[in-house]
């Protein structure tokens, strides 16, 4: 089993810390995840008018994800709420209307901060978003990451051992358990159902 995942990073920053979550949690899922970091800040605000000529940048993310068999928002908080290029980027993703790339998509949802409630605010904006863009997001183990710093990190941008790396890899565990139940689950309904439809012509 490896699945495709489409990592979306809500931060721009070079060292960020977000970022380096988000490679973490592709090391600790390797063997069941195929990860990716879809990059963002080269999109161009969202703008209807765009829908019938799109900036290619549009379209080479709309491409990225649609490919993926799942979506990781790694994000931090700005302002109690999601940053702008987040925001931007599933706009971007969810248009035109009745093509959102995003449909379906199992996914899970991380915010990591040096402030102490781990973008709570922003997680829960994003999952806000989730439920209209029609994607089974992972419920628990939630994963709100307080007191991230770069002293969390090692000088290779490894996790240093302790209970953030211990809280990085549940999530990439649960986060692999949970994309594989989704997609095994839809195979196996899809195989009944195909089934079924045979035994109807046979009878
Ligand atoms: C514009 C702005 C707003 C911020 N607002 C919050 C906030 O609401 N809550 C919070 O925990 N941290 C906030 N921060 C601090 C960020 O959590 C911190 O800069 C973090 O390192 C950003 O994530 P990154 O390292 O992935 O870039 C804010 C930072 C910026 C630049």
């Amino acid at each position: 089993m490896s699945h495709k995942i489409a990592i979306i990073v809500g931060s721009l920053r070079k060292d960020s810390l977000n970022r380096r979550v988000a490679r973490s949690i592709c090391a600790f899922a390797d063997d069941l995840l195929d990860c990716g970091i879809v990059e963002i800040g080269d999109l161009p605000l969202y703008n209807q008018d765009l829908d019938t000529d799109p900036p290619e940048q549009w379209t080479r993310f709309r491409q990225a994800i649609a490919a993926a068999d799942g979506v990781l928002f790694c994000s931090p908080e700005y302002n109690r709420g999601i940053p702008g290029v987040l925001k931007n980027a599933i706009d971007v993703g969810s248009r035109p209307y009745g093509q959102s790339v995003f449909d379906k998509k199992p996914g899970a949802i991380v915010t990591a901060s040096p402030g102490s409630i781990g973008g709570f605010g922003a997680n829960h904006q994003i999952r806000q978003a989730a439920v209209f863009l029609n994607m089974p997001i992972m419920q628990q183990p939630e994963a709100y990451f307080g007191h991230v710093s770069d002293d969390s990190f090692d000088e290779s941008g490894c996790l240093k051992d302790g209970p953030l790396k211990d809280l990085v890899m549940v999530i990439a565990g649960s986060f692999a358990n949970w994309v594989d139940m989704i997609h095994t689950s839809r195979r196996l309904l899809a195989e009944d159902s195909a089934h079924a439809a045979k035994q109807r012509e046979h009878a």
